[in-house]
């Protein structure tokens, strides 16, 4: 087969990430025998260093032509320090979130056989764990009307939700549910938010077209609790995108690294495949950054995007076995040795 894929490699650690999701790539169409063409386009602190747009109408007609897109990371520390910023890095993401339609975020958790030792909590509490954060990822407090009033004194940032939005958001969850081990939990804070009252009730109304799915209604500070000392009796998590934003970062903490955990935007439009981590500036151009959440986006690719099964297979297999011999990044090497960046790219893509 032949793809077109936009790569937005972004800041930070971004672009190191993203050319060791190159070489595997390439790597996994060649032994399968599929092309590649890729679409660089800016984005991010780049794109505003560039032409002043952390999402440029020409990034948004690669994205929109291509099959899939690569994304890397986003953000820079000049910004943060400084609250007036005009423009932010950030706006790109979320405008491109938009502008693609990407309202459903696949983030899985799970863990690693070779790498259980490496996460802060307990074995026997993690051990197993399996699950899948559905974040609704264009609407919510992150779209909502927010300004400031009396005088800049008094500050505010709405959260709407229309029942459509969450129907189609609780009918991929119900779905994906259907794909797995048929339980889903709505996460929502119903006892306080009248948004939250909308989402309980809008998936209550779909229960009866799944009646295969068991479904059960959690507050979003009770699974904080349980995400930590129980997650693997969860599966598949529905919920709105400022609770999603904070609970799949916890949840990462479960694999043993912010490294780790890939995820996917899907929607009306163009899919996008991103590593759940961050820019992480503090390490950009040091050849240390951990690859592979990325290469393992790129796997979600082939699966999601492409529906090539296999392809998304080699590259977890070599994953596996990356980790098994002890090919890892410093983040991963308990102090023992340590790849470069690199170094692990290349292990992957020679393996494959
Ligand atoms: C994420 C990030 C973004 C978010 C930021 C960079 C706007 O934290 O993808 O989770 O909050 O959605
Ligand atoms: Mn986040």
């Amino acid at each position: 087969m032949k793809f077109n894929i936009a790569l937005l490699a972004g800041d930070g650690i971004g672009p190191e990430v993203i050319d060791q999701a190159i070489k595997v790539c390439d790597a996994v169409a060649f032994r399968f025998n599929h092309q590649i063409t890729w679409k660089p386009a800016l984005t991010g602190a780049a794109a505003i260093d560039a032409v002043g747009n952390p999402y440029p109408d020409e990034t948004h007609e690669i994205c929109i032509a291509a099959d899939a897109v690569l994304f890397g990371a986003i953000g820079h520390p000049k910004y943060d320090n400084d609250p007036s910023a005009k423009v932010r890095p950030e706006q790109g993401l979320l405008k491109m979130r938009q502008k693609l339609g990407l309202f459903a975020n696949v983030r899985p958790t799970f863990t690693f056989p070779s790498l259980i030792d490496k996460s802060p909590l307990k074995k026997e509490r993690i051990e197993g764990t399996d699950l899948v954060f559905l974040r609704e990822l264009t609407g919510g407090i992150y779209f909502g009307k927010r300004g400031r009033e009396d005088e800049g004194n008094t500050a505010y940032d709405t959260c709407t939700y229309t029942r459509a939005e969450v129907e189609r958001l609780a009918r991929k969850g119900f779905e994906m549910a259907r794909q797995r081990s048929k339980k889903l939990c709505c996460v929502d804070k119903a006892n306080v938010l009248e948004t939250s009252r909308l989402w309980r009730e809008t998936v209550q109304g779909l229960e009866q077209d799944y009646p295969d799915i068991a479904v059960t209604y959690e507050f979003v500070d009770a699974v904080a609790v349980r995400v930590s000392q129980w997650p693997s009796t969860y599966d598949v998590l529905i919920t709105e995108n400022l609770f999603g934003d904070v609970l799949t970062d916890e949840a990462s903490v479960i694999s043993g690294s912010m490294g780790l955990m890939p995820s996917a935007s899907l929607g009306e439009k163009t899919s996008l495949f991103e590593p759940i981590h961050g820019s992480y500036p503090q390490a950009a151009g040091k050849n240390i950054a951990n690859p592979l959440a990325t290469v393992l986006s790129a796997a979600m690719m082939f699966e999601t995007a492409f529906g090539l099964v296999e392809e998304a297979a080699a590259i977890r297999e070599v994953v596996n076995q990356s980790l098994a011999h002890g090919i890892v990044t410093e983040d991963l090497s308990n102090g023992g040795k340590s790849y470069g960046t690199r170094e692990v790219g290349d292990w992957l893509a020679a393996t494959i």
